[in-house]
């Protein structure tokens, strides 16, 4: 550690010890704007507020963060980049190549986050062995959300496999409830094609074809069943799904006009929001097919370099975000389960708990794969370029047979 750095810190410390207020405050770039994303937001400002560190809030509305991606893209491009941006997998590696992104070793160093941070985090919280984001998370994509009385009413029990879940929606499509509650953008089509690959082809296909892009599975008759499989999910959202946000999609769930949801665990603070409990109002349960995998993003804060060395401020907020008593609380509330393994699950619902429970479990067994949907597979460029022939799909522009071809042009031109 160099001396000055070790000042720099020393100097943050003896401020926050002190109860002294840091002399800037942090302005944090992020997408969390719902109302359950907004109130987990709020334990971060909260925990902050008490350590003096002021808050620049600097939200950008678009849930899995593309809008915010090109904010940012601005700021920077204009010189003006933000103290802290919320981030995801390949986009933190790409900012770091850019040589944009501080240097967090010393307080990784001095926190010891090497021996807590699970191996498939630092992947994409290290950049040539430096530490330049502070993971605050774990979500994972591969959930169902369900609004029990809906299913009570129609005889319906927790669908294990793919067959049990057509069968379900058939039922609640005939008693006239809207079975599926979807937002059509591009990023939650891609949301529920990332458990519609893992459920159609198994855990060596969603690797093959997401994290290897081989176009021998990403053109295989699996991948067309995977298409196929998009278009009776399709069929089975109503009217008005197209441009919906996600978290009004999770609303027609908490509020019975749709049985099921396919959504990344932010779901969960939506309905803890509206003061719902899980097992009693509503269940979570993984994608049918999908039990034993987990496809994971996670929310790092990657600090912009502010002229060569980390900030008192950075260092405080990157602390902050690291402490487990946080990792607890803020989860808790967001619906994601914490970055560090050494977190006990007590706080935790019944969710959360099965959260932290799979995820250590997948891991442990070889079945923890990056979200493609969520910028953990690959960068951004073949991300974009496998969204919108999902997308295109999804709308009917192109047949399943059409999709499939498309998918292995359109990620051989993106690479
Ligand atoms: C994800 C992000 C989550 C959640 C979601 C919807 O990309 O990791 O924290 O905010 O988008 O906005």
């Amino acid at each position: 550690m160099s001396f000055l750095k070790t000042l720099k810190i020393s100097a943050a410390l003896v401020a926050l010890s002190a109860g002294g207020a840091l002399a800037n405050d942090v302005e944090v770039l992020h997408w969390w704007t719902s109302g359950g994303e907004a109130a987990a937001l709020n334990v971060l400002k909260g925990d902050l507020e008490t350590q003096s560190i002021g808050w620049q809030d600097m939200p950008v509305a678009g849930g899995g963060g593309e809008q915010a991606m090109t904010v940012l893209r601005a700021r920077v491009t204009a010189g003006n980049a933000p103290t802290a941006v919320q981030m995801l997998g390949f986009d933190i590696q790409d900012w770091a190549a850019e040589g944009a992104l501080a240097n967090l070793n010393d307080v990784a160093a001095a926190e010891g986050w090497d021996a807590v941070v699970p191996a498939a985090l630092q992947r994409f919280s290290k950049y040539d062995g430096a530490w330049v984001a502070a993971p605050v998370n774990v979500h994972s994509t591969n959930w169902v959300w369900a609004n029990k009385a809906v299913l009570d009413a129609n005889g319906i029990a927790v669908p294990e496999t793919w067959d049990d879940f057509v069968a379900a929606v058939e039922k609640l499509a005939a008693a006239g409830v809207t079975p599926i509650a979807h937002g059509g953008q591009a990023w939650q089509d891609a949301t529920i094609f990332d458990a519609v690959v893992m459920s159609t082809g198994g855990p060596d296909f969603y690797k093959a074809a997401f994290i290897d892009l081989d176009p021998a599975a990403l053109g295989s008759e699996t991948m067309k069943e995977a298409f196929d499989r998009m278009s009776f999910i399709r069929a089975n959202v109503d009217s008005n799904f197209s441009g919906r946000d996600w978290n009004l999609a999770t609303a027609m769930v908490i509020n019975g006009e749709a049985g099921f949801q396919m959504m990344g665990d932010w779901a969960k603070g939506e309905f803890l929001n509206a003061g719902k409990v899980p097992g009693q109002d509503f269940l979570c349960f993984r994608f049918p097919g999908t039990q034993d995998q987990v496809t994971f993003n996670s929310d790092q804060f990657a600090m912009f370099d502010q002229g060569g060395v980390v900030s008192a401020e950075q260092a405080a907020l990157a602390t902050a975000i690291m402490s487990p008593s946080f990792q607890s609380a803020f989860n808790v509330v967001k619906g994601s389960v914490p970055a560090r393994t050494d977190v006990p699950n007590d706080a935790f619902d019944d969710c959360g708990k099965k959260g932290m429970a799979d995820l250590a479990a997948a891991s442990a067994s070889g079945n923890l794969f990056g979200s493609m949907a969520h910028g953990h597979a690959n960068p951004a460029s073949v991300k974009n370029a496998i969204y919108d022939v999902v997308t295109a799909h999804f709308n009917g522009e192109y047949d399943s047979e059409t999709a499939v071809q498309e998918l292995v042009t359109a990620v051989e031109i993106a690479q």
